[in-house]
């Protein structure tokens, strides 16, 4: 069965392969994002995701142009400083809070209220995005890492509130995937050779791979619900 999603972040990276491969299989997708989406075929609400109001807005437009949105992925982000938690700005850290954990809580609760007033949760599902970041401690993390953390944590949390509705909740948490975001940091100096030897298998994941997971966990995985996914090569369980 096909019906309407939502991407935030659907113009690039990680959530402009989940929009390609959603509208290979049929879905009518809207994109929610700061920048335009590079397709043509998809809806698309240039918003700031911790706007609430423009959230509201957006959904009702949504619903208006392609139909009842039962389905969100949350592909919106910004990157951390990459600096030692001493040199961190607090306004930089508030927003990267906002951004991450503020932004997937008003697009998910935005979708769960609309679903709840129509009667129509069964079946709905939101896959969140995490990072591998989330996972014990990390140099230069203490921005990023933590809001990835918290949206690990918020995804349980739904998971559990809305189970009784039908509605799943799932995360994935990826490792180094080559878009824009990590482009940008590589352009800075960031060295990825060290983070391709530590991965199992010796390289950085390709957009498309992480979003045959989402889409998986999105549309597919019926009995999933409250799980973080590592889609990262191997790297989380490298014991030593
Ligand atoms: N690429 C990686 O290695 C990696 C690893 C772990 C987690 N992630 C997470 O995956 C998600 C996608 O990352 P990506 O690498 O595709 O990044 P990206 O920079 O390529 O895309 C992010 C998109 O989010 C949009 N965005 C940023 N702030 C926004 C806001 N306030 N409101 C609406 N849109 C906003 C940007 O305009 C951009 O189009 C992010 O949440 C990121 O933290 C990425």
């Amino acid at each position: 069965m096909t019906g309407h999603v939502v991407v935030t972040g659907g113009a690039s990276g990680i959530g402009a392969a989940v929009v390609d491969r959603l509208c290979e299989r049929g879905h009518a997708v809207t994109v929610w994002d700061l920048a335009q989406p590079a397709r043509e075929d998809v809806g698309h609400g240039e918003l700031d995701v911790t706007d609430a109001d423009a959230v509201a807005a957006a959904l009702r437009e949504a619903e208006q142009e392609r139909g009842v949105v039962r389905h969100l992925v949350t592909s919106h982000g910004i990157r951390g400083a990459f600096v030692p938690a001493l040199e961190l700005e607090p306004a930089g850290v508030l927003r990267m809070l906002d951004v991450h954990v503020v932004g997937t809580l008003l697009a998910a609760t935005a979708l769960t209220r609309r679903l709840v007033e129509l009667d129509d949760t069964r079946g709905a599902s939101v896959v969140t995005l995490s990072s591998t970041t989330a996972y014990r401690g990390w140099v230069n993390q203490s921005d990023y890492g933590v809001a990835k953390a918290a949206v690990r944590q918020l995804t349980e949390n739904l998971a559990i509130e809305w189970a009784g509705l039908g509605i799943r909740v799932n995360a994935v948490a990826p490792g180094h995937t080559l878009t824009p975001m990590v482009q940008d940091m590589i352009d800075d100096g960031y060295d990825v050779g060290p983070v391709e030897t530590r991965t199992p298998l010796g390289r950085l994941c390709a957009p498309r791979e992480m979003a045959a997971e989402i889409v998986h966990l999105l549309l597919d995985a019926s009995f999933t619900t409250g799980v973080c996914v590592p889609v990262d090569g191997g790297w989380t369980a490298v014991g030593k």
